[in-house]
């Protein structure tokens, strides 16, 4: 298990009028080379659990396991748990300081004392995998756009290739066309790499669009851990719980309410396609 969470509970300001319990008793195991979209509403504790996996925030009680590991555990050197690891934040472009494209993809690299040959091979790749041009390389990163600067910002983490991505809210404040090039890019990170990459979204349709398997947190507790299909299938309680469902699944809801008798675990575009033309062969009435 690439994963492993055991009861994990994560509690902020404990033993003062303003604790909050931000992560409740969370039991979960992601497998190696999974792409997971996490969701759930603002505030459902999202950003506090994917901060435990590279040791960034310890648990008030329970454990976590990377690879394993328990990376809480004493003889467990958290330097290197960050490098098996990488987080990008939210609007990581703020967190960009040094002076050219290059040298910012370069920091996290350089930080792990790899040679500078495989620094410039990795930044290089990881600036074309993330549309970033090479004559980009020698400009300041705060001359680019709020895109592109975002772009540099996750290349940073990702050239240090590791065995676990996660990104919370990458295409936050985006238009849906830098949204959908990010999801893209970071769809063919995973497949490229082969590692295990977790996405933090409030889209679900975005959610629903890429991943292989989605966890969906509701008031910091694990709703559930399933593939989008069994998570859509029961599309009733995730509306219940106050998160929207993709549009084109609410039709196939609505369909069936009216007596309709075709399936319901419909999430795409391209499959709600499909299982019309299904139905209509079925009932033969496509020409
Ligand atoms: N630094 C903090 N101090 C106190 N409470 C916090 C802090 N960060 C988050 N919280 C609270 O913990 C809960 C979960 O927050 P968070 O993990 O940021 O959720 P999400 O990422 O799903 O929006 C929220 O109620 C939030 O107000
Ligand atoms: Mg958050």
């Amino acid at each position: 298990m690439m994963i492993k969470t055991e009861k994990l509970t994560y509690t902020y300001s404990q033993g003062t009028p303003f604790e909050k319990t931000a992560v409740n008793g969370v039991d979960l195991e992601i497998e190696e080379g999974t792409l997971v979209g996490i969701i759930g509403h603002t505030g459902s504790g999202k950003s506090t659990l994917i901060q435990h996996f590279n040791g960034l925030i310890k648990p008030t009680s329970g454990k976590v396991f990377i690879d394993g590991e328990d990376i809480y555990d004493k003889s467990v050197n958290i330097r290197d748990v960050r490098f098996k690891v990488g987080l990008v934040f939210q609007y990581p472009e703020y967190q960009i300081f040094e002076e050219t494209v290059f040298k910012d993809i370069a920091y996290g690299p350089k930080n792990m004392g790899l040679g500078e040959d495989e620094i410039k091979e990795r930044v290089m790749q990881t600036a074309e995998l993330l549309g970033i041009s090479p004559e980009l390389m020698e400009r300041s990163p705060f001359e680019l756009s709020g895109g592109q600067k975002r772009r540099v910002a996750i290349a940073g983490v990702m050239a240090m290739r590791p065995k676990v991505l996660i990104l919370d809210e990458p295409t936050a404040g985006l238009d849906p066309k830098g949204r959908a090039m990010i999801f893209g890019q970071i769809r063919d990170y995973h497949e490229k790499s082969g590692s295990t990459v977790l996405v933090v979204s409030h889209s679900m349709e975005d959610v629903a669009d890429f991943a292989q398997k989605i966890l969906v947190m509701d008031h910091g507790k694990k709703f559930c851990y399933a593939t989008p299909p069994e998570v859509f299938a029961r599309a009733e309680e995730i509306s219940a719980i106050g998160l929207s469902v993709p549009q084109v699944t609410k039709i196939f809801s609505l369909l069936r309410e009216k007596g309709i008798d075709i399936r319901t675990d419909v999430y795409t575009v391209p499959f709600a396609v499909k299982t019309i033309k299904e139905y209509l062969e079925k009932e033969g009435q496509l020409p």
